[in-house]
């Protein structure tokens, strides 16, 4: 395959007015406001870039980083059977969505020598039933598994408490040196109590890089370490990402992929169509709708604007799977409310076939289905729901992978990120705070004791006082 077909486009004529009509597609004027404020707005950021704002924009240009994640990798693979992962948030969904696009359905149940590494576990819970199980299955196999514990801030209490459960259990079974041998540490390179427990302990460690915040990390070590030891091609998903770099820097609306989505999203926003849904026609994509629905919604749901302003603004993201949504959401998105924006992930070409065996007498109703490829059918679902919906007229755009390999997952994952930052700026808004979760954050810190939260403590168990009154 040539490198011009390698790559990913969006498809965005069924969000226009020629299409699903004014009421609910954009006119040729809102889209030329949107291409006065893209002429503006990309070359800002390309500027605030070359003064080290917007740092994740350079991750697919850091080979040292991507040097010391290999080097990690060969270091540990050897004799290592399972990988765990612990964290949460941007430290775990990309790399669930990486394992899930690029590595087969069955990867954990192959035998050893038909997988490309480890067993990978990424544990983004604090669910004792959960993580109970998890530690069942592998407490006797301890010598053979790694953890990579994944916390940027090194504050998080989930990702903490697994720490610890894990720390105590290795020093148990594999004495003093268990946990230095079999715990990896991602995090900042010098913040942080998990860089000092890092420091005291010594435990190998990868750094997140300085600005790079969670839900943009996972082309850095948070997401790249996990996905080369299971065989990831790692410097695929950079080389995509660099590929849509140069794409989506362009101050063209269209001819930028980023700009496009997260201009039409916000045209689509004022006019109350404040429900995006991901729905991807393959499997192996679903968990990136699920890594999108956190960076779209913990960057751009936001109350204050950048000037300090209450705005109270954000869409809500959402995520389906085509076909399977079609007998489960699809009633909804064509009859209910005309609130949402659809965009449907495409895969062109499927790398494995199932052929669909030729119908007989028996099953002649079947018929229609019989000689032709299982992909087919999906993509031909796909199409049936895209002209259904904007038969409803509802605004539906497509992302067209021509198969899903690392650089193609790499030019998606990067294009998202870059739309959310321009989807930020056009909102007025910071999209890489997340001051709403610091709240949830010191609560939990205050009913677990932890010290300088008592007096949080004490309010809260104010408020909790009469919950028996209303408990039915
Ligand atoms: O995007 C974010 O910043 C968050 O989702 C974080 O990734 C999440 O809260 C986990 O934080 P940390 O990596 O610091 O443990």
């Amino acid at each position: 395959m040539s490198e011009s077909e390698n790559v990913i486009r969006l498809y965005y004529k069924n969000v226009t007015a020629d299409v699903v009509g004014p009421d609910h597609g954009l006119t040729e004027d809102e889209l030329n406001e949107a291409r006065e404020q893209i002429r503006q707005i990309v070359p800002d950021i390309e500027e605030e870039r070359s003064r080290g704002e917007h740092r994740y924009r350079d991750l697919p240009y850091d080979e040292e980083m991507l040097r010391r994640v290999q080097a990690a990798c060969d270091a540990r693979r050897q004799g290592c059977e399972t990988l765990v992962v612990c964290g949460i948030g941007g430290s775990a969904l990309g790399n669930i969505a990486l394992q899930t696009a690029l590595n087969p359905y069955t990867y954990n149940l192959l035998p050893p020598a038909k997988r490309g590494g480890p067993r990978l576990f990424v544990m983004d819970n604090v669910d004792p039933m959960q993580f109970g199980a998890l530690l069942d299955l592998i407490e006797d196999d301890l010598d053979s598994t790694l953890f990579n514990v994944i916390s940027k801030s090194g504050e998080t209490a989930e990702t903490a408490a697994q720490f610890l459960i894990v720390r105590d259990m290795l020093k148990q079974r594999l004495g003093p040196s268990g946990p230095k041998d079999k715990i990896l540490v991602t995090t900042d390179a010098a913040k942080g109590t998990m860089r000092q427990i890092v420091d005291a302990e010594g435990y190998e460690s990868l750094s997140v890089p300085d600005g790079v915040g969670g839900r943009f990390s996972v082309l850095s070590a948070v997401g790249l370490f996990s996905a080369g030891m299971c065989g990831i091609d790692v410097a695929g998903l950079l080389k995509g990402a660099a590929a849509m770099d140069e794409r989506v820097k362009v101050p063209t609306l269209d001819e930028n992929p980023a700009a496009l989505i997260a201009a039409i999203h916000t045209q689509m926003y004022h006019r109350n169509k404040r429900l995006h849904v991901m729905m991807p026609y393959s499997y192996h994509l679903k968990d990136l709708a699920d890594w999108y629905r956190q960076l779209w919604a913990e960057s751009l749901g936001k109350q204050k604007s950048k000037f300090k302003m209450g705005v109270f603004v954000g869409p809500t993201p959402i995520n389906a799977l085509g076909a399977t949504d079609q007998h489960s959401q699809v009633q909804l998105y064509r009859e209910g409310p005309n609130d949402k924006v659809f965009t449907l992930l495409a895969v062109e070409r499927f790398d494995r076939q199932v052929s669909i065996p030729a119908a007989d007498a028996v099953v002649d109703d079947m018929s229609y289905l019989g000689e032709q490829e299982m992909g087919t059918l999906l993509n031909n679902e796909r199409i049936a729901t895209e002209q259904a919906l904007i038969t409803s007229k509802r605004p539906t755009l497509s992302i067209r992978f021509p198969s899903i390999t690392a650089e193609t997952v790499g030019q998606f994952i990067y294009l998202y990120e870059a739309a959310t930052t321009i989807a930020g700026r056009l909102l007025g808004i910071n999209a890489y705070d997340q001051p709403a979760v610091e709240l949830g954050k010191q609560y939990t810190f205050a009913l677990m004791g932890r010290t300088g939260f008592e007096d949080t403590a004490k309010e809260l168990r104010a408020k909790l006082g009469d919950v028996g009154k209303y408990l039915v």
